[in-house]
């Protein structure tokens, strides 16, 4: 049975019609978003309800997100945060971070957040280094190839309980290619190696599809010990 596109973007319209009502602020910051050239690959909306809804249930006050682009993911974390809450969420384009600024100050939220412009390679020790962690939850999204890399200094910005979740993990089932010769590919399946070699955190993937296409999550929870 092949399920088209089509009738993935129809449940997620539906979804959303019941669920995820419309925000005029999560609007136009997609809007600003496209209208300043980035690329339409944010979270979908019942995605980012989702990001919510985890860091809610982890009563977060301190969220790290690697990969920014326009901030749409940003604003729904940084929502679930108490006032006194604080996200940092890391982007190496100087233009998509400007834009993700304007984003999340139009949505409120500049009190509580803090966009860092760098390759988050580089941003990442700097945090580690200000004792700037550790965070309840962590959202990797950014590019492919340096996803084991980010699981490691998130593991280092950890405590026993911390979230982290990673996005597009599954890629249309290319995941599966161990021969693929995409470097996307080729980093999650690092990634996925990588959580499994991590005694520090247990993990699994949920598949996922919806308007985005055929993809997925990978969420793993930082144990004690
Ligand atoms: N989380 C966003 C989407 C992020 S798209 C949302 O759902 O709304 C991936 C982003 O990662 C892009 O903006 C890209 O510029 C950024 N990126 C790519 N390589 C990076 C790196 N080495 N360090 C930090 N950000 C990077
Ligand atoms: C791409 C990156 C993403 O984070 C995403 O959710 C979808 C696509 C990309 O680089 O193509
Ligand atoms: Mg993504």
């Amino acid at each position: 049975m092949t399920v088209p596109q089509q009738q993935w973007t129809a449940v997620d319209d539906y979804v959303d019609s019941v669920l995820v009502p419309a925000d005029p602020t999560l609007d136009a910051a997609l809007q600003a978003s496209a209208d300043a050239g980035l690329p339409d690959i944010s979270v979908s909306p019942a995605q980012g309800k989702l990001l919510h809804l985890l860091a809610l249930g982890q009563g977060a006050r301190r969220i790290l997100e690697i990969g920014t682009l326009g901030g749409y993911s940003a604003i729904w974390l940084a929502r679930a945060l108490p006032s006194d809450g604080r996200l940092i969420t890391l982007e190496a384009d100087p233009g998509h971070a400007d834009v993700a600024r304007a984003n999340l100050a139009n949505a409120g939220l500049a009190g509580v957040s803090e966009v860092r412009t760098g390759p988050a390679l580089d941003t990442l020790p700097l945090l580690h280094a200000a004792g700037d962690g550790p965070f309840d939850l962590i959202f990797i999204d950014a590019d492919k190839p340096g996803y084991p890399d980010y699981l490691a200094w998130s593991v280092r910005l950890s405590r026993p309980g911390t979230m982290i979740i990673a996005d597009n993990v599954v890629r249309d089932g290319g995941v599966i290619d161990a021969a693929s010769k995409l470097p996307g590919v080729q980093g999650v399946r690092r990634f996925m190696e990588a959580m499994a070699a991590e005694p520090r955190v247990s993990a699994t993937v949920v598949q996922t599809v919806g308007r985005k296409g055929y993809d997925g999550f990978a969420l793993a929870v930082v144990l004690a010990g």
